[in-house]
């Protein structure tokens, strides 16, 4: 057997929305080794996405394995992990047992609609009986703003307290657990750490910053679960996980390859994305293009609140006694999943980059217009009643238009944010830095610029959210000398360049566009009411 080499590495495990990957970097985000497994995506009803929490951990430590198998067969020795980073789908609520270690019930996803009338009852609940703020009751549109500027959210079926609270109200179990303070809450990044560093044995009940300010029940302000929030939603205290930064060590892994290794980072893949994007300070911006799409917009240590439909979060947080970091954020539930969709469910091409093809093939939509409201509307409409919404067809319609318009979607949606952010951050971005699975096609770029009407940067390295782990793991042990709270100790990492995609659309026919997808957007929202 050859003798294999020692080298210094970190790693990064990105469990999103329909896979979860495994990814080894070196010290300027070269990638050594990876792995991607996809898992089962469970709809019983219309509206509904359900995860199987165990499956989640299966293709975990599958791809550990693989991936390390992976790097010795290239020559290096798995003690070259140094680290490893968690980041993650958000807000996927999980509900497991102190006692047996095991899930309760089915994961719910974070764009599952299912708990529509859960929001309702909570509106409700804030117009009559309000919510208590130092001693006294807000009620209605103050209610309302008083939950906004402690949580940074709005009331919606896309937070996680909304999810448990169904848990709880329609599974025996999870109700049963709650009343004997047997039951976990967690996101999905609390369970992979659970379960990593061993489980029920070591029983390490821990949630991370940014995925907890997903919640409804981390207070921003303090970065302390919030009792009003709990009161309000009626949860025990006992099924809190332990809040813990981006950025330390956890715990370390207890059994499989990398037994032993520390793991140094979590954070929800979005967040993730920013930091891997270097856009660690105030005024920068991403977009990740993936399952849906988001865009984040830092705000440095400042708390920007929203009047126009965005969330305030965190950002990231170096290390326990670290200053948080925040951001605007403008979520679009359906973007890289409406292209899934076309391929399959409407047959329409055999991959996704056929979708591409299929929409080049046309010079534009021939006035169709696609609001992808699968399951409502997120940022910046917060339109759970939405509908999906096909609008111009005509007999000249094609696939190539409806394909066209599918990508043409995201674009608008895109656009709606940036109006938002520029209202919310009084600051115009000039350009923004995409990345995710739907960027690799060329023109998805340019019908964003064109549409848009902003400069696209496109990084040659886009693997983002896991670099963005890997760097707050490598920074919890100072690997490289990296050190998240100064960017300059980052010089070296993804040096690699840039696509620039410049708008090429004259303005009057921008805007002609824009006032089109408005319209349609009108008819698609409170359909279902
Ligand atoms: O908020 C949901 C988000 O974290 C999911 O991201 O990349 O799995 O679609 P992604």
């Amino acid at each position: 057997t050859p003798v294999l080499k020692q080298g210094e590495f970190v790693g990064s495990l990105d469990c999103g929305t329909t896979s979860t990957r495994f990814m080894i970097f070196d010290r300027y985000a070269n990638i050594i080794a990876q792995r991607q497994i996809e898992f089962p995506q469970y709809y019983p009803e219309p509206g509904w996405h359900e995860h199987d929490p165990e499956e989640i951990i299966g293709t975990c430590d599958t791809c550990i394995t693989d991936t390390c198998n992976d790097l010795e067969a290239a020559g290096w020795t798995k003690d070259s992990v140094k680290v490893i980073g968690i980041t993650n789908q958000r807000e996927t609520t999980v509900a497991w047992s102190r006692s047996s270690g095991r899930p309760l019930c089915p994961a719910i996803v974070w764009d599952d609609s299912r708990t529509k009338n859960t929001v309702v009852h909570f509106e409700n609940k804030l117009e009559n009986e309000g919510i208590e703020i130092d001693g006294s009751f807000k009620k209605g549109s103050e209610g309302a703003k008083a939950l906004r500027d402690l949580t940074g959210l709005p009331l919606s079926t896309y937070f996680s307290a909304i999810k448990l609270r169904w848990m709880i109200d329609h599974h025996e179990t999870v109700r049963q657990a709650h009343e004997e303070d047997d039951l976990l809450f967690g996101t999905v990044e609390s369970w992979i750490l659970y379960r990593l560093t061993g489980g029920k044995s070591s029983g390490l009940h821990v949630t991370e910053v940014t995925n907890a300010s997903r919640t409804l029940l981390l207070n921003l302000h303090t970065l302390q679960w919030d009792p009003t929030l709990l009161r309000f939603f009626g949860f025990k205290p006992s099924i809190l996980p332990k809040l813990a930064s981006s950025s330390e060590v956890y715990g370390t892994i207890a059994k499989g390859p990398l037994q032993g290794v520390r793991i140094g980072g979590l954070v929800g893949d979005q967040q993730g994305a920013l930091v891997g994007n270097k856009c660690l300070k105030q005024g920068e911006a991403k977009c990740t293009y993936g399952t849906g799409a988001f865009l984040l917009f830092c705000t440095g240590e400042d708390i920007v609140p929203s009047n126009h439909g965005l969330v305030t979060t965190v950002a990231y947080q170096d290390g326990p006694n670290g200053k948080p970091v925040y951001a605007l954020e403008g979520s679009i539930a359906v973007a890289g999943s409406a292209i899934k969709w076309l391929r399959d469910s409407m047959d329409m091409v055999s991959s996704a980059s056929a979708v591409n093809t299929l929409a080049e093939s046309v010079p534009d939509t021939g006035g169709v217009y696609f609001v992808t409201a699968f399951s409502g509307l997120l940022a910046p409409y917060w339109d759970p009643g939405a509908a999906g919404l096909l609008i111009g067809l005509s007999s000249y319609t094609t696939p190539a238009h409806i394909a066209r318009a599918t990508l043409e979607a995201n674009a608008f949606q895109t656009r709606a944010i940036l109006e938002s952010m520029k209202l919310d951050s009084k600051s115009d971005l000039k350009h923004l830095k995409v990345d995710g699975g739907m960027t690799n096609g060329d023109m998805v770029m340019s019908i964003l610029a064109d549409l848009g009407g902003f400069t696209v940067i496109r990084p040659e390295m886009r693997e983002s959210t896991a670099l963005g782990s890997a760097l707050l793991a490598g920074s919890a042990i100072r690997l490289f000398g990296w050190d998240i709270s100064k960017p300059e100790t980052l010089a070296e990492v993804n040096t690699r360049g840039d696509t620039k995609f410049e708008p090429g659309m004259t303005e009057a026919e921008r805007e002609k566009r824009w006032k089109g997808w408005q319209k349609a957007v009108e008819r698609s929202k409170g359909w279902d009411e």
